[in-house]
């Protein structure tokens, strides 16, 4: 067998890992969410549920990855248990279901970068949608996406990811922060700041059963938990550097991107009186679109916006790509290129279902089912099965001394499970629901 890859350096780690968190959940989700949720109420909870929950429960994916070089589903059997295979098996499976809808929106991405280019959503923006979100259209620049994502994944981890990523990430960083500069000279720029950073903390008692469950499902999908990729991700990591001071840089990044695209995001719906529309997938494409055709130069801005967006959607596509690749090229002495065109072949066909209208379904089903019961089962594994070797390997390369780590175990152990148990249970009421009253059909 070929021997297996590895990152070339820490910092291409980092930018890999980066570049899956940072995607349409930064960008596009999360200013949205947020402004659907009650504003700044939201972003506090959403904020405890990232450094709270989401930052031990990557350090669980980097010690699982990184101890057993393995991809998530070979990763349990490699470190002698291989009843918990079902754990990672359920990641993989999210990660394969996910890529197959956020092909479908990264089309729509394509679609709106053709639009800024043609004027053609400026004073039209629910017909644009209308037109480039399901059907042929919306079929085709899956197909577009998904091929773009594959062409990535067949280089490789290093030649394909790692550079990917590398030149990615620092151009949505400079981009951003140019939008929301631009943001800044808008006339609703400061009721926008406001909505965004003042909270109103009877907003969250009041609507503690939704915003709860949206801001750690928020959490875990932004940081891309649940899903097997960062076990993949730290499974290529070639040396011992410090797990904790990795995954900080990559949760304050990743927490950055998606602040930034607030600044962005938040004067521009106000400076347009759209700041509390609600979410569904396509209002957000709807309430820019409309937004960039009022707003002077919104032409240009547009652009930028959806190239910003186009980058961010890339880089974590193909992440949910290497997932279930890297199970099948570790498993089987098969060539990596035969095996991410299979998968995403696979992935662009289940896609066609979301093409036609289900994005809804899809994402709701990953985001209230799969996810908390992924993020459970390895939390479990972590904190009550695999503890020893999970304490050792986080403890390589790191100065936290014992209490930091014992710390940690037990954090593993009782606070995200019962976080995640909680959510589960609001989850499962939320999409049952949804189901029940037909809102997918
Ligand atoms: N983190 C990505 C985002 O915010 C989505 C993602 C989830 C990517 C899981 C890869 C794996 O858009």
């Amino acid at each position: 067998m070929a021997q297996r890859e590895t990152w070339t350096t820490r910092a291409g780690f980092i930018f890999a890992a980066v570049g899956s968190a940072v995607g349409l959940g930064n960008i596009w989700s999360f200013p949205f969410q947020t402004a659907s949720n009650g504003g700044a109420a939201f972003l506090v909870v959403y904020l405890l549920a990232v450094f709270l929950i989401g930052f031990p429960t990557m350090l669980i994916e980097f010690v699982i990855g990184r101890r057993s070089k393995q991809n998530a589903v070979s990763a349990f059997e490699e470190l002698g248990y291989g009843n918990w295979t079902i754990a990672g098996a359920t990641g993989v499976l999210a990660s394969f279901i996910t890529l197959s809808f956020y092909s479908v929106v990264g089309g729509w991405v394509i679609s709106y970068i053709v639009g800024s280019v043609t004027g053609g959503y400026l004073g039209n923006a629910s017909g644009y949608f209308g037109g480039v979100s399901s059907g042929l259209i919306a079929v085709g620049a899956h197909a577009l996406f998904i091929a773009i994502t594959i062409g990535i994944v067949a280089f490789g981890v290093a030649d394909g990811i790692e550079r990917a990523t590398k030149f990615m990430i620092p151009a949505i960083l400079v981009l951003l922060v140019g939008l929301a500069a631009w943001g800044a000279t808008l006339p609703g720029a400061a009721a926008g700041y406001s909505y965004y950073l003042s909270p109103d903390f009877s907003v969250i008692a009041s609507n503690f059963s939704s915003i709860v469950p949206n801001a750690m499902g928020q959490a875990f999908f932004t940081l891309s938990l649940g899903f097997g990729v960062m076990i993949a991700y730290a499974s290529y990591l070639g040396r011992d550097d410090s797990l904790p001071g990795d995954s900080a840089i990559i949760v304050i990044l990743n927490t950055v991107v998606a602040l930034l695209a607030g600044f962005a995001v938040f004067p521009i719906l106000a400076a347009t009186d759209t700041l509390t529309g609600s979410t569904g997938a396509g209002t957000a494409f709807i309430a820019l679109a409309g937004a960039f055709g009022q707003v002077p130069a919104g032409q240009v801005i547009g652009f930028v916006f959806f190239v910003v967006l186009l980058f961010a959607a890339l880089s974590s596509s193909i992440s949910l790509l290497e997932a279930p690749t890297s199970y099948i090229v570790d498993s089987r002495d098969t060539d990596r290129r035969t095996v991410a065109v299979g998968i995403g072949a696979v992935a662009f066909v289940l896609g066609i279902a979301p093409a036609y209208g289900y994005v809804g379904l899809f994402n709701d089903f990953v985001f209230n089912i799969m996810l908390p019961i992924a993020v459970l089962l390895i939390a479990l594994f972590a904190g009550w099965v695999a503890n020893r070797e999970a304490v050792d390997e986080l403890g390589r390369g790191s100065t936290l001394g014992e209490g930091a780590t014992t710390v940690w175990l037990w954090w593993v152990r009782i606070v995200v499970p019962i976080a995640v148990i909680v959510t589960l249970y609001l989850g499962v009421m939320n999409f049952g629901g949804n189901l029940l009253s037909g809102a997918y059909f």
